[in-house]
């Protein structure tokens, strides 16, 4: 978290990169961690720094950790049974209560980024699938193959998984989620969220994130939340 208690403005942020166990995490590992939360973190506190509203403040902090192979959102993402990489992902405007999200899609690069185009730029809260991705195309959001989003690591997670070994023995399956939220210098909050959801997933499993008031929700003077962990 980071903020300037004269100006009251503020940036928390959390990376999840599904479960790690402890003796998995070398210290290089863990610096790598950290360099890419104080990245993410860094992004979305220059936005508030410069003046600029929280909604962009959030979106820039979690595009970094999309953008970011170690944490399970966008690039690195948990892979689905069938070894594919698919993503929601949620923002709320906490100052005229409006909400975008995004499910289940397979080839947006930044999940974050659709899903406020769709509370901008559409009549609707949540698209999923071939649906938000036809959005994404007359919107000119950046699409990638699938293979895109699939690291080495979340492919021996898979088949670790699937050979019965749960990559920890503290949660069922990995899991994780990247988020953000923010309040800047008029008061207005945000929160934003993004995720690839849980580590052998059936195709088409949607969690908490992109779910409004579940996993993701704003409203200025009350809260802005960003929720992670197992999100049945
Ligand atoms: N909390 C993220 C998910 O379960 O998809």
């Amino acid at each position: 978290m980071q903020g300037d208690p004269d100006s009251m403005y503020a940036i928390a942020i959390h990376g999840g990169a599904g479960a790690i166990p402890r003796h998995a995490l070398s210290d290089a590992r863990e610096k790598q961690y950290r360099a890419g939360l104080e990245t993410a973190l860094d992004a979305g506190y220059a936005v508030l720094e410069r003046g600029g509203p929280s909604l962009d403040a959030v979106s820039a902090a979690v595009r970094v950790l999309e953008d970011d192979p170690l944490f399970n959102a966008g690039r690195g993402a948990a892979l689905t049974r069938d070894g594919a990489a698919e993503l929601d992902a949620a923002i709320m405007d906490g100052k005229q209560q409006r909400a975008g999200a995004v499910a289940s899609v397979r080839h947006v690069k930044n999940p974050i980024e659709l899903a406020r185009r769709v509370m901008e730029k559409s009549r609707h809260v949540l698209l999923v699938g071939a649906g938000a991705e036809e959005f994404a195309l007359e919107e000119g959001v950046v699409l990638v193959p699938n293979g895109y989003f699939r690291t080495p690591e979340r492919q021996r997670q898979l088949e670790s998984e699937q050979r019965g070994h749960p990559v920890s023995d503290l949660f069922p399956a990995s899991q994780g989620t990247v988020g953000a939220v923010a309040v800047d210098q008029e008061g207005n909050l945000a929160a934003a969220t993004s995720t690839g959801g849980m580590t052998n997933k059936r195709q088409g499993r949607v969690g908490d994130s992109p779910i409004i008031g579940a996993g993701t929700y704003a409203k200025n003077g009350v809260c802005a939340v960003s929720a992670t962990g197992h999100g049945e």
